[in-house]
């Protein structure tokens, strides 16, 4: 089966994406998507009704800011959970996915893009025993030798590949994908550990990472998430 396991919905600030265009998409892609939004997830309850009806499936991920002690570590994608993440310290978001069965991945691990927006991780080194899965491609960096860094860091530590469209927008869903053996999203929390390769990567345009940015205006925002309905479940 096809994956890709980093994508965001309407319920992360910077996306306008549709829980019924997250799985349409999805489903007529043929690869299936975490979702992985910042900080929260809201989307599960709703991407859940969707996917029933349309009778295709999803990852429940979230996508979290990090520290050390005080100070930003990064971020951390937890994958096939089942609770919300809470906690913030690294440490304790490591034991919070691990403890539910579910998987750490390391989004663009080497994207500094420059000091104020830096998603590089901070001291790697010292929870790689504890990280499942390295994203090895995000489809919105511009700069491939940062996506390189990653897979180069992947292979000299023999640690299994994620990657990521990391789509705020609808059209860069499974922007890439990886594949692994098994039709069941247990075969693939199973599998992925096994690293089956990477495949068919695409890269997002400029256009769309401007669009991202023009997003966090509030007006815009507001406008283009109107139908966006309040998380269901108290999730
Ligand atoms: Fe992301």
């Amino acid at each position: 089966m096809k994956l890709d396991l980093h994508n965001h919905t309407w319920y992360s600030v910077d996306c306008v994406t549709s829980p019924k265009a997250f799985i349409s998409r999805s489903k007529k892609q043929g690869v299936v998507l975490a979702s992985t939004d910042h900080g929260n997830a809201n989307s599960w309850g709703v991407l859940e009704r969707e996917a029933k009806r349309q009778d295709w499936m999803f990852i429940r991920g979230q996508e979290q800011r990090v520290y050390w002690g005080s100070s930003f570590a990064g971020e951390i994608l937890g994958l096939f959970l089942n609770q919300p993440l809470k906690k913030s310290l690294v440490e304790e978001v490591l034991d919070e996915i691990h403890d539910q069965g579910g998987l750490v991945a390391i989004p663009h691990p080497f994207d500094n893009r420059n000091p104020m927006a830096s998603r590089k991780f901070q001291r790697l080194d010292d929870i790689l025993p504890r990280v499942d899965l390295i994203e090895v491609f995000n489809a919105r960096i511009r700069l491939m030798e940062r996506n390189d860094r990653a897979l180069e860091y992947a292979l000299q530590h023999n640690k299994p590949f994620s990657v990521g469209s990391d789509a705020h927008l609808p059209w860069e869903i499974s922007n890439c994908h990886l594949h692994v053996d098994g039709d069941s999203l247990e075969d693939a929390r199973k599998n992925l550990v096994k690293n089956n390769g990477v495949r068919e990567v695409h890269t997002t345009g400029p256009v769309n990472l401007f669009a991202a940015s023009v997003l966090r205006f509030p007006l815009f925002r507001r406008f283009l998430t109107r139908k966006r309905e309040p998380p269901m479940g108290g999730k």
